[in-house]
């Protein structure tokens, strides 16, 4: 029977970016490699941020997606939440260096330390395979409850219907436990049960980290 009683993660209740705190180093220039940057663009471009908007990044790591957004759109305001003090740290000091002004908080996605309705857009790219079963149902829910009526929630992950996993480190990525109940339609099935309307896979594809898709959701 699976467990859905929501508990307080800890400071160490995370998966980090790579597994491991002492990987971290190696997360941006891994990023860089597998060109992980064209799917940040591909979620934005989704996205259509305008100016004025209120922007949350659930799960933001070293800040790669946040501060290509801020960089984009640089009239509307971004806000990167992350359990990892070390991600977060490096985000901060590219942020610094790229001189775009983001407001890094800690925390879990399923317990944001936000109002309710306090964003217009909420983003996650390659986060929700961090979480179990149960914690992405709690992150789901706090998600729908801190945008506001109208407010959309743009998802990258390994996810969606594959038949096959390209290469070794997307057959590694498909067999993870985390990733399993995504694949099919696991995540679009969590974004109806969390109360999002207008649930939509807007692409998916096969790439060497595994089968991303790409989906939109709407908080009603
Ligand atoms: C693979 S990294 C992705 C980072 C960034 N979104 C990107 O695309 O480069 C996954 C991130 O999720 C974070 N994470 C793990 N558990 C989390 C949780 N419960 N709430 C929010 N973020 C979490 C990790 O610390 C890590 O920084």
């Amino acid at each position: 029977m699976e467990m859905t009683m929501a508990h307080s993660p800890t400071q160490s209740d995370y998966l980090p970016g790579f597994g491991h705190d002492w990987l971290l180093p190696l997360y941006d220039p891994f990023s860089r490699l597998t060109g992980i940057g064209k799917y940040h663009q591909q979620l934005l471009d989704q996205a259509g941020i305008a100016p004025g908007e209120r922007v949350l990044e659930i799960g933001c790591g070293t800040g790669n997606l946040l501060l290509r957004a801020a960089a984009a759109e640089p009239a509307a305001k971004f806000t990167g939440l992350d359990p990892d003090p070390r991600a977060l740290k490096r985000a901060g000091k590219k942020a610094a260096r790229k001189r775009l002004a983001v407001e890094l908080d800690h925390g879990f996605a399923q317990q944001l330390p936000y109002s309710t309705a306090s964003f217009t857009r909420v983003l996650s790219a390659f986060m929700l395979h961090h979480l179990p079963v149960a914690a992405k149902s709690e992150a789901l829910a706090e998600v729908r409850r801190v945008l506001e009526p109208r407010g959309t929630l743009h998802v990258m992950d390994i996810a969606g219907h594959t038949h096959h996993a390209r290469g070794w480190f997307a057959r590694r990525s498909h067999r993870s436990a985390y990733v399993q109940d995504q694949l099919g339609d696991g995540v679009p099935d969590r974004l109806r049960e969390a109360g999002f309307t207008d649930v939509r896979v807007v692409a998916q594809r096969d790439t060497r980290l595994g089968h991303i898709a790409f989906f939109e959701a709407r908080a009603s």
